[in-house]
């Protein structure tokens, strides 16, 4: 046998595939980057992405998607970002890209200094479990398997030994206010609680960046806010850089910027001025109780 697979990226790949994320096709390689590099000048402050002119073309048989067609894009180090625009203006596919679990067609990619756009699919395999914490609309949990061995998974690919990474895994479950539900399997949780699983399982590695492609999509509007004060906390308190995809302008509200897209392109960027607080509208929330559900069945 010629052929070497890397045991871990190979387990890797089929966790995320698995995870509904499509691969790339592997065509658009044959396509010359023809891009000039980036000047640093180009560069903000603390840019932790640079997209520059980035492209994707899909092909299928003989068909070619544009789904991006120019997209240039600063984002820096401890912002809140929401990616708003109709479907099919390509939020998802520079999601995709910005997650290295894609890579576009032309264009440069540099993630925290460093040029990703032509890595292979391990070298972004293992960016992607060092730096990025990924929160899906469907939340993507291992069904028949406990919050916490959730919460555990990105860890089995690293060196940490069992006892760290039990720790690790309760730490993240603390941070999202699930304690007392980490033998729960997801089948016995909430969509919120479920949500709140997937947000732990997207921290335990301590990203400098999480990715949200419409993680409110799923829930109620309350349990929307209470997911939306998880993400404020970790922004304010962790300096976690975090860009999130939604169709609310009301969940947009709560990042601290707004980027609008449109066929492939951006359409406008803006600052949100009057940013909501999620905490602070928790507070005027009535809560759910197990009671009002009774009620409404009477
Ligand atoms: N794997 C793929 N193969 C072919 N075409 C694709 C693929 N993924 C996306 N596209 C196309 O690329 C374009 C952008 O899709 P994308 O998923 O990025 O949109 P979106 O803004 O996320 O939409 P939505 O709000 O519906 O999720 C669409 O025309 C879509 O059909
Ligand atoms: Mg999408």
């Amino acid at each position: 046998m010629n052929s070497t697979i890397n045991p871990q990226s190979a387990i890797r790949n089929q966790f995320w595939e698995g995870n509904g994320v499509q691969a790339s096709t592997e065509l658009e390689t044959k396509e010359k980057q023809i891009d000039k590099k980036i000047e640093p000048q180009e560069l903000g402050t603390h840019p932790v992405i640079h997209l520059s002119h980035i492209h994707k073309v899909y092909h299928m048989g003989d068909i070619e998607v544009h789904a991006l067609r120019g997209i240039t894009l600063t984002v820096n180090k401890g912002e809140f970002v929401a990616i708003m625009g109709a479907s099919g203006s390509g939020k998802s596919t520079t999601m995709n890209i910005i997650g290295c679990l894609d890579r576009p067609t032309r264009g440069h990619y540099i993630l925290d200094g460093r040029d990703v756009s032509e890595l292979s699919k391990d070298e972004r395999a293992d960016i992607r479990n060092s730096k990025i914490g990924f929160v899906f609309q469907g939340f993507n949990l291992l069904p028949r398997t406990s919050a916490l061995e959730n919460v555990e998974l990105p860890m089995l690919y690293s060196d940490v030994s069992t006892t760290e990474r039990h720790k690790r895994a309760m730490d993240a479950l603390i941070a999202v206010g699930l304690v007392g539900r980490e033998h729960s399997h997801p089948n016995q949780l909430s969509g919120g609680q479920q949500q709140r699983v997937a947000i732990a399982r997207a921290l335990v590695n301590q990203p400098a960046l999480i990715l949200a492609d419409e993680p409110t999509g799923n829930l109620d509007s309350r349990t929307s806010v209470e997911v939306m004060e998880i993400f404020q906390k970790l922004n304010r308190e962790q300096g976690i850089t975090l860009i999130l995809i939604t169709h609310e302008h009301d969940i947009a509200e709560y990042a601290s910027r707004v980027v609008i897209f449109k066929d492939g392109k951006i359409k406008s960027d803006y600052r949100v001025t009057e940013r909501r607080d999620a905490s602070e509208e928790l507070k005027l929330l009535p809560t759910i109780t197990d009671d009002d559900d009774d009620d409404e069945d009477d």
